[in-house]
């Protein structure tokens, strides 16, 4: 089974990952600060999940397309929505990698944790720039593989994985913050704007609450709107700008 579907089989059970919910507030809240003045006539969110990071912008997209491989997580996407909200989105059941949006473009694409789950990140990362059109704005989030914190992650997921406590079953691809910033030229990218985290608590997470990890992320590293210790943050959301 290779990782494009073993990443299908994991997030078809949808709450192993919704019910970390700490780290979805705080990616919907920094996309919210960072672009709730903007107008969209087009997004597209790529590994949606549940959708509700780019649904709470709808107020202000014309059309939004939610795309994920996990028909459960769009399902609770669909059920989200009020049906004057439905009018305004389309659903794809599918894999970015399949090709499966041809000669369109977005005035905004979204793409959240999703690199470290796919065949091959560089190769995807170059399919979503294509999707991104002129002037357009990336959204998109990597865990900086070459940072003391990531090391210190994945030493204890490789840990887990060996006393078969790792509720993931594959191995997260490696980018680091240098890739992603030479990929980013590569596709005429500009960076905007970013916000560095750590939403991993190496082994103690299940014993905190949500809304405590919530909490002790924002008393270190604050927001995008007023960002603090940003170098200890192995958690990159980058805001880019198609240039001409
Ligand atoms: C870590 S979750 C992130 C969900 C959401 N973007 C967020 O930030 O909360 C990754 C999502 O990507 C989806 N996914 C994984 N591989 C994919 C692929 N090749 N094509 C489309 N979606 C994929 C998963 O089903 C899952 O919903």
């Amino acid at each position: 089974m290779n990782k494009e579907h073993k990443a299908k089989e994991f997030f078809d059970k949808t709450s192993l990952y919704l019910e970390s919910d700490y780290g979805i507030i705080i990616r919907k809240e920094t996309i919210n600060s960072s672009l709730n003045t903007d107008q969209f006539e087009t997004a597209l969110d790529i590994g949606c999940g549940d959708g509700s990071i780019s649904i709470s912008l709808l107020d202000n997209i014309r059309a939004l397309t939610l795309l994920d491989i996990s028909s459960n997580m769009l399902d609770i996407a669909k059920d989200s929505l009020t049906p004057e909200q439905k009018t305004k989105v389309t659903f794809i059941n599918d894999s970015i990698d399949s090709n499966c949006i041809e000669d369109t473009q977005f005035e905004l694409t979204i793409s959240l944790g999703l690199l470290s789950h796919v065949n091959d990140p560089e190769k995807t990362f170059h399919r979503i720039a294509s999707l991104v059109s002129k002037n357009g704005i990336l959204v998109i989030q990597n865990t900086d593989s070459g940072h003391w914190y990531y090391k210190l992650i994945s030493a204890y997921l490789r840990l887990s994985r060996f006393l078969r406590k790792d509720k993931y079953q594959y191995s997260f691809n490696k980018t680091t913050e240098f890739q992603l910033l030479t990929w980013f030229k590569k596709a005429n990218l500009e960076v905007l704007s970013s916000f560095h985290y750590n939403q991993s608590f190496i082994g103690i997470g299940s014993l905190l609450s949500n809304g405590l990890k919530y909490s002790i992320i924002r008393n270190i590293f604050g927001s995008i709107d007023s960002p603090r210790n940003q170098r200890l943050g192995s958690d990159g959301i980058y805001f880019l700008k198609r240039k001409e």
